[in-house]
């Protein structure tokens, strides 16, 4: 007899009430066995963290899309130690030698790969890129051919690129500053992407010269918190994850559908194109899809990676830059008597001339404080279990580091919420400076951490040289309650730029 045929048999001997009964208690005694197993017998019960994150997934996937997992992981770091158990078979690690433990290169040779539910991928609008592919062997090969783009060689070409993006911006900003304050998170967002633009596609978005953010630009947020959506789910579970599309919320769908639809017409508009006198990053991709047999989606993910990792991170990095030097005079005054006692014109500042201790301490404390991707990409334990920072981890286990964590602990670092650019200067300070990693580190560390040191510089030294900055609303703290969705929602940044007499 077949399962409805009882169903129907039992419900007419003893009712659909009962039957409805029968349900529901065969549903409890599950989840509750479910529930049990994860709280004592699954093989990490035994770390410590709260019940509720150990017994299911909801914990977790709800932390990764509240927009604020980066204070819920560092409030459960300060409640249950150096590693926390957040979800039923995923611990969350807090120190610095876990850094390396997970993403370093290990005595052993084990690789910790990576998380497949983390950016999870398809054949179509959501190709593999060089970020989410899973195969190390296959990421070595892209990360190789890629690194040309990265090579001393293309940084010189990047640097051009740069100093004009830059320029433009600043004599843009003189002219618009005399109208009032400006949002100068949109001004640093207009030069990165125009910059990554040219470097990928051959070609700017525009924004800098038309004073406005591009549409496709505009809609890059939403693409990562979709990601960040898609990630929660398919820690639920990875069958549900196919209906991300449905499951995440219509706004975001529709900006993230948008944004895939745009980046595909530009990596088809390039290639229509052709090559140019110069390589741009697009060069690079299309001897990969030689090498490793891509198709279209797999180039149009590879170019979107570059464009969403390249500029919304330095972006983020100038913007709190800017919030954190007007909070903090000392610092600000100590910056601009190193920059405008070292240049008498602008036109004297490169990457190679701003480089001098204060600045690199300045740039390494602002990431440290605010890092621009804070949320920890997680990795699996190999087979057969390692060892995590000298504590035993089943194979299988799902680690990771959150860069928030670990670069505010006050294990760490003296005065952790300050912005204090002279720890990474003063021979005496005891803190533990490899506790914050913002390019993460070992084999899957930023490519490009030498063009955004530049562009960083180069940004920093023309701005502190030719302008002074004060934050329009002194009052206004939302720079210190940014939401996180792996990246941040950045607020507007109003800042009163008053350029400097006499010197240009
Ligand atoms: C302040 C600026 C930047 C920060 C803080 C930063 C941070 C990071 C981090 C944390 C990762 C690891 C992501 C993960 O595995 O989940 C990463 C990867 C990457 N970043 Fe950056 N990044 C910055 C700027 C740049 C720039 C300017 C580029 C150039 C286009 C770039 C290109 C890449 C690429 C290609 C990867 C993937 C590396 C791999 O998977 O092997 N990043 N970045």
């Amino acid at each position: 007899m077949g399962l409805l045929a009882i169903l129907a048999q039992f419900s007419t001997s003893f009712g659909w009430q009962s039957l409805a009964l029968l349900f529901l208690i065969a549903v409890t005694v599950t989840l509750t066995s479910y529930a049990v197993y994860n709280l004592y017998f699954h093989p990490v019960a035994k770390f410590p963290g709260p019940w509720y994150a150990g017994i299911s997934e909801l914990f977790y996937s709800y932390t990764i899309i509240s927009g604020s997992a980066h204070l819920t992981l560092k409030a459960l770091h300060d409640k249950y130690g150096e590693v926390v158990r957040v979800a039923p078979g995923e611990l969350s690690f807090c120190s610095a030698t876990s850094w390396k433990d997970i993403y370093g290169q290990r005595k052993s040779g084990n690789v910790f790969t990576k998380d497949p539910r983390f950016l999870r991928t398809d054949e179509t609008l959501r190709a593999p890129h060089l970020v989410s592919t899973l195969s190390v062997e296959e990421h070595n090969e892209a990360k190789k051919l890629l690194s040309h783009a990265f090579s001393p060689k293309n940084l010189l070409d990047q640097e051009d690129t740069i100093l004009r993006y830059v320029n433009m911006s600043m004599a843009a900003m003189t002219e618009e500053s005399r109208k009032g304050p400006l949002d100068l998170k949109q001004w640093y967002n207009w030069v990165t992407f125009d910059v990554l633009g040219e470097l990928c596609f051959g070609e700017p978005f525009g924004s800098v010269e038309a004073r406005k953010t591009s549409e496709w630009v505009a809609t890059i947020l939403n693409m990562v918190i979709f990601v960040s959506y898609s990630c929660a789910i398919s820690h639920i579970s990875l069958s549900l994850e196919k209906f991300v599309w449905i499951l995440s919320p219509p706004s975001v769908r529709k900006a993230a559908l948008n944004h895939i639809t745009k980046s595909r017409a530009k990596i088809q508009a390039r290639m229509d194109r052709g090559e140019g006198p110069r390589k741009d990053f697009c060069s690079y991709i299309f001897e990969l899809r030689e090498q490793m047999g891509l198709n279209e989606w797999h180039m149009t993910s590879y170019s979107n990676t570059l464009i969403i990792a390249g500029s919304e991170t330095t972006a983020t990095a100038m913007s709190t830059l800017t919030y954190w030097l007007c909070r903090t005079p000392r610092v600000y005054e100590k910056l601009k008597q190193e920059i405008r006692g070292r240049f008498k014109t602008s036109s004297e500042i490169n990457s190679m001339a701003a480089t001098f201790p204060y600045l690199t301490a300045v740039i390494s404390e602002i990431m440290r404080l605010v890092p621009p991707m804070p949320f920890g990409t997680p990795r699996v334990v190999p087979e057969g279990g390692e060892t995590v920072d000298g504590t035993w981890v089943p194979g299988g286990t799902f680690v990771s580091c959150h860069a928030y964590c670990s670069s505010r602990s006050a294990k760490y670092f003296k005065n952790p919420d300050s912005f204090d650019p002279e720890r990474w200067l003063d021979p005496e300070c005891t803190d533990n400076l490899s506790a914050s990693n913002p390019f993460l580190l070992g084999w899957g560390a930023c490519l490009g951490q030498n063009m955004a040191m530049m562009e960083m510089r180069i940004l920093i030294a023309k701005s502190v040289f030719l302008f002074d900055f004060a934050l329009a609303d002194e009052e206004d703290r939302s720079w210190e309650k940014m939401k996180n969705y792996i990246l941040w929602e950045k607020p507007a940044l109003w800042v009163r730029v008053t350029a400097r007499e006499g010197v240009c």
